[in-house]
């Protein structure tokens, strides 16, 4: 199969739990640190050799397109105060090589659809969808990690962790088998199912790696959860087909969609900064012992 070369971004959600920040930004362009949680999941992709980048975009979400494109009064400002270093770090939001494509997703179908907004980009190539509000913080990125698992095994890879029963109603859970070659097969997939009902409480995790037949199966599946196209529905079908992994990736991640999680990663990435990071630590520990925690 093909070498694995674009990701798909589906970016076109409300990001209702964020209201009233994402009322006119989209939850994408949440900052963590310095960077917006969309520039985080470019650069993972990135980082695992994709050059093209293909958000699924809806209303309110022209900020997005901006944050990637060129800023030439910006550019030209940096540069006659002699910002050096800033201009870089503008100019670096997008590599050279590294190619955006925009569709827009009229109507909110749900996350299957969103992917099947991106067929005639992707054609008959596998391909990575990376849901941005899953920051994952490691050394290769997962993408890069779940891209050597399709080398080895040349079929779909779904990223999973193991999470705590009661939580089973957030994700996407797996049932899986062991397979020959000591992989994770997935047996069963089911959209956030109540505790009673999870095949297990490994939940996949906003990192796709899929087949293009992933785009049939989306084609011909009905609305299901929540009234909506799942992807989890169009992995259900395609394994009825062919081999899907589920890959318990390496990493920390945070979930960015919760309020919890996105103070969390917060503070971590804060305290992993190059710049902040040890002024921001003798803040944190100021506070602790003031007893501010107790
Ligand atoms: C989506 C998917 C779900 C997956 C989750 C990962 O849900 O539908 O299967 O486990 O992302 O973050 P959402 O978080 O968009 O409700």
């Amino acid at each position: 199969m093909s070498r694995v070369l674009k990701a798909v971004f589906p970016v076109a959600g409300l990001g209702t739990r964020f209201l009233p920040a994402t009322k006119a930004s989209p939850k994408e362009m949440l900052n963590i640190v310095d960077k917006p949680l969309i520039q985080y999941a470019a650069e993972e992709a990135e980082a695992a050799g994709i050059d093209q980048l293909v958000f699924i975009t809806g209303r309110s979400k022209r900020s997005i397109e901006d944050h990637f494109d060129k800023a030439y009064e910006l550019e030209a400002e940096l540069e006659s105060a002699g910002k050096t270093k800033l201009l870089q770090i503008v100019q670096n939001v997008l590599p050279a090589d590294v190619s955006c494509i925009y569709l827009r997703q009229a109507t909110a179908l749900g996350l299957g659809h969103a992917v099947l907004c991106a067929k005639p980009v992707v054609g008959n190539e596998p391909f990575v969808v990376i849901l941005a509000d899953d920051l994952v913080d490691s050394e290769p990125g997962v993408v890069a990690q779940m891209i050597e698992q399709f080398e080895r095994h040349q079929c779909s890879i779904l990223a999973v962790e193991e999470v705590p029963r009661e939580e089973t109603h957030k994700y996407g859970i797996v049932a899986t088998q062991p397979g020959p070659n000591g992989e994770l097969r997935v047996t069963s997939i089911v959209e956030k199912p109540a505790p009673q009902d999870a095949p297990s409480n490994l939940a996949v995790i906003g990192r796709y790696l899929l087949t293009p037949r992933i785009f049939d199966k989306l084609e011909n599946i009905g609305r299901g959860a929540g009234g909506e196209i799942q992807l989890t529905d169009g992995i259900a079908a395609l394994l009825k087909d062919e081999p899907v992994i589920a890959y318990p990736f390496h990493g920390k991640r945070y979930d960015c969609g919760s309020k919890l999680g996105y103070l969390e990663a917060t503070v971590e990435l804060g305290l992993a900064h190059d710049d902040l990071g040890a002024d921001f630590k003798s803040y944190l520990k100021r506070m602790a012992a003031s007893g501010v925690c107790d």
